[in-house]
């Protein structure tokens, strides 16, 4: 009994620290955690986006995102989340367009891929092109607010 109880305690924390790879390391008592200083292959940041930004590819991106990221990146991907502010996650506005601005698509990809800090990997949880798709979606949000403001002002009646 003390066993199952032990056992079920550490399912919990796992659950809790709410990791990606639990399946693979419910015996760890501490998971692994993403690199914090996660370095970049030259030949990952240069990598293209196959998928083309269509209404499509955005569309699929939004809802993924939805199901697996907003609880950290935010509804709106500006990084405001209830969960992000119980971590003290410092996150970044995916609205401003500058803030992804020195990253490449291959490097979101790569940090989506294998995690970075407090944030878990997913590789192997979505497929790449439901990844490129969000990655789709993250930069649409930057655009759509960059057009807002350069948008002129509307005209007084
Ligand atoms: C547990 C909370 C959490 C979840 C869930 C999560 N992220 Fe993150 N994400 C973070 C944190 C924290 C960082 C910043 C990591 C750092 O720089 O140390 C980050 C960083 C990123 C980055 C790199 C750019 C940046 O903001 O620094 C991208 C891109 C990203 N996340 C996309 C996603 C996507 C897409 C998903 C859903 C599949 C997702 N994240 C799920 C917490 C999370």
């Amino acid at each position: 009994m003390r066993r199952l109880a032990a056992i079920l305690c550490l399912f919990l924390l796992v659950v809790a620290a709410g990791l990606a790879q639990q399946t693979q390391e419910k015996k760890e008592p501490v998971p692994a955690q993403a690199p914090a200083n996660l370095v970049i292959p030259p030949e990952e940041a240069k990598r293209e986006n196959p998928v083309k930004p269509t209404e499509a590819s955005i569309a699929d991106g939004k809802k993924m995102f939805g199901y697996q990221c907003a609880m950290c990146h935010g509804e709106k991907g500006d990084g405001k989340s209830e969960l992000g502010e119980t971590m003290k996650l410092t996150m970044k506005d995916y609205t401003d367009p500058a803030a992804l601005k020195e990253f490449t698509d291959g490097t979101l990809f790569y940090i989506l891929e294998k995690g970075k800090g407090k944030m878990p990997g997913q590789e192997g949880r979505m497929s790449a092109n439901q990844k490129w798709n969000m990655i789709n979606y993250i930069r649409a949000l930057a655009k759509k607010s960059a057009e807002a403001k350069t948008a002129p002002p509307p005209k007084p009646e």
